[in-house]
């Protein structure tokens, strides 16, 4: 099995990432670490809370930082997530306890006890990969990869024509992790936004798995919505998912390699640049860190990966 942590802000998508990574046989999920984004952190990690106790497992999940490095409080996506981040479905929040640690001692931890064997998920804004980037200056030789859920290296923003919502959170920590010399798989727009799915799709994952899928059907109702507003069609977006689904199968994905900047100033903040080996001879690029991105993924066999997954 692969070891994950998942770095997380749930967040509708997040859940039903956290739930796909649960029902995976070959994933071993270490813990979640929480952080602010779609909702203050306090909810996140409360909302991750939940999200192990109706799975009915029993792993650590850890705080993680509440504001951006740099500049004032972050906004919050409750009008993609909810008030609750769970599409207002008033859903009885459990009791557990947090585990002591912070996200990034969490992190600094887990790849000390395991070196090596660890990749980090990060679905959420990446404060706390910087964190742990600066207290622990070896952490990226202990950590196998980080495969990120953020940015758009082609396709437009969604936050602003250049910004993806989790690396213009937190762009000045985006910049810190991309920076690093650990290797980086990027799931952005590129693919999370390519195709969007069906409905169905929901109520499908509901069957295939009452609890875990029933909860997430419920859930997405407010985040369809949101994304429905300006489609002829009812449409929905899995974002966070794709980051695991690489893990599980990653010949549905096509990666291209290249050098990422990541823009932090007023005008550019959140953008991740992206040059693709071989396009550019300038030598700022030429310096610049070198990721995986995705740019395509086979949407049908995708699908199916997630339904049989819940299925599990
Ligand atoms: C990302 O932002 C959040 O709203 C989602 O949970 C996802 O991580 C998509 O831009
Ligand atoms: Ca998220």
């Amino acid at each position: 099995t692969q070891k994950i942590i998942l770095d997380t802000d749930p967040g509708i998508d997040d859940a039903m990432a956290i739930f796909f990574a649960f029902q995976s046989p070959d994933i071993d999920v270490l813990g979640l670490t929480t952080v602010f984004g779609n909702v203050p952190v306090s909810m996140s990690a409360q909302n991750a809370i939940t999200l192990v106790d109706l799975a009915k497992l029993n792993i650590p999940v850890c705080k993680g930082v509440a504001r951006p490095w740099i500049g004032p409080e972050s906004t919050y996506a409750h009008f993609v997530h909810g008030d609750d981040g769970f599409g207002n479905i008033n859903f009885p929040q459990a009791k557990g306890e947090l585990d002591p640690r912070s996200s990034a001692q969490f992190i600094i931890d887990m790849a000390h006890k395991y070196p090596g064997e660890v990749t980090i998920v990060a679905v959420g804004p990446l404060g706390n990969l910087a964190l742990a980037l600066r207290l622990d200056p070896d952490l990226p030789k202990l950590i196998k990869a980080v495969n990120i859920m953020g940015g758009s290296a082609f396709a437009p923003g969604n936050v602003t024509p250049l910004a993806e919502a989790n690396i213009w959170n937190d762009a000045h920590a985006a910049d810190i992790v991309f920076s690093a010399d650990w290797e980086i798989n990027m799931f952005g727009l590129d693919v999370t936004y390519d195709i969007p799915f069906a409905p169905t799709f929901v109520d499908d994952l509901a069957k295939a798995n009452p609890t875990l899928g029933g909860f997430v059907a419920k859930a997405s109702q407010f985040y369809m919505d949101f994304y429905s507003q300006n489609t002829p069609e009812r449409v929905c977006f899995f974002h966070d998912a794709f980051p695991l689904a690489f893990m599980l199968q990653p010949d549905l994905f096509e990666m291209t390699k290249g050098h990422m900047r990541i823009g932090t100033s007023e005008l550019d903040r959140g953008q991740t640049a992206f040059a693709p080996i071989g396009s550019t001879q300038s030598p700022l690029w030429l310096e610049s860190k070198q990721v995986n991105v995705a740019t395509k993924v086979d949407h049908a066999k995708l699908t199916a990966l997630f339904t049989n997954t819940y299925a599990l």
